[in-house]
């Protein structure tokens, strides 16, 4: 039986950090209500003329010398994101020509906030049948570029940011299980209107971000269910919670229903707010870096978002 590990992680923030403080000259907002109802502090912001895949290309980088690794030996790119460069080529073409690599498949994965744990299945997938056995998987977003920054309701809470992690072939495992769950019937609660049949004037997030949050506070605990019980095991067996960064509430939330003590679960939303499909490798990534998750330790990962989607990666790094 073959499956896939993790050989390398990676993250990359642009330098322009916007705080609370900078909101509340733009919106009807206070530092302490997004504090309070978020945890987020602030979000790092791309500069004009920085792309997506500028920031993928940094974070894939990162993670390729981490697996130590060259880019020539990857033989399959899939990038999670909202928010490409261009209609096409796909920001995984984009990245695989900057990355001078030649050849192998590369394509994107569209599931908003949880791009990247679908981004990961499919890889696994991948691994697992044979297919490929060192694939560059990446979240990278510039979700400053779908916000209005007139709207209080959402322009507080996104931020733009790149994931990657290297999978590699392996006898041992490596990823346990991956599941992963959509119901467009959720499509107007958070969405972007704009597109070929809108135009792209005003072409901005709009989230009815009350009914979402109670969403994805009971199907995040389900999804914890689910994997659990796939895998024969019981929220004790967890090491390490690393969620989508969207708001400490949720996360709590779901914390709670593992009943993991806050200190074995990732959060990084207060530094960089929510960043798509990016949120969950740039977790993952600084608490492999800062050695807070060790070989062996058993890792689930968990997202949800627009369309709506959701889905969750137990993995034994
Ligand atoms: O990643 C994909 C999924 N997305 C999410 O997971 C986001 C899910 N939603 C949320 O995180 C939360 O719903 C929010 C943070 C967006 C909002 O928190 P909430 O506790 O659900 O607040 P609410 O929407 O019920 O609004 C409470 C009040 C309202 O005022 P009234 O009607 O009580 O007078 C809002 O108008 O807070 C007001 N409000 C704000 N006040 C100051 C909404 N946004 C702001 C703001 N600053 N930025």
């Amino acid at each position: 039986m073959k499956y896939s590990s993790i050989a390398g992680t990676g993250g990359y923030l642009p330098e322009r950090v916007m705080t609370n403080a900078e909101l509340e000259a733009l919106v009807d907002t206070t530092d302490q209500w997004i504090r309070e109802r978020t945890g987020i502090r602030k979000r790092h912001l791309v500069a004009p003329g920085q792309t997506c895949s500028d920031l993928a290309e940094i974070a894939a980088r990162r993670a390729l010398k981490a697996a130590q690794m060259e880019p020539a030996e990857i033989d399959l790119i899939v990038v999670a994101t909202t928010t490409p460069d261009q209609i096409f080529p796909s920001l995984a073409c984009l990245l695989q020509q900057q990355l001078d690599i030649h050849g192998c498949a590369a394509f994107d994965v569209q599931a908003v906030c949880t791009g990247f744990v679908y981004a990961l299945s499919v890889a696994d997938q991948f691994v697992r049948t044979g297919n490929a056995s060192r694939v560059l998987v990446v979240g990278a977003e510039t979700m400053s570029r779908i916000i209005d920054w007139r709207d209080r309701n959402t322009c507080v809470l996104f931020g733009d940011g790149a994931g990657a992690v290297v999978l590699k072939a392996s006898d041992e495992p490596g990823v346990l299980s991956t599941h992963i769950h959509a119901d467009g019937a959720y499509k107007d609660l958070l969405q972007v209107r704009g597109g070929l049949v809108q135009g792209f004037d005003n072409a901005f997030m709009e989230m009815r971000g009350n009914e979402v949050f109670k969403m994805a506070v009971t199907t995040l605990g389900s999804i914890v269910d689910e994997t659990l019980a796939a895998n024969g095991m019981d929220q004790s067996d967890v090491d390490w919670l690393v969620p989508h960064q969207a708001n400490i509430r949720i996360i709590k939330a779901t914390a709670r229903k593992l009943k993991l003590p806050m200190d074995r679960v990732v959060v990084t939303v207060a530094e960089h707010g929510n960043t798509s499909s990016a949120s969950i490798p740039l977790a993952f990534d600084e608490a492999v870096r800062d050695g807070r998750i060790r070989r062996g330790e058993t890792v689930l990962m968990e997202g949800f978002g627009g369309g709506f989607t959701w889905g969750s990666v137990l993995l034994r790094y």
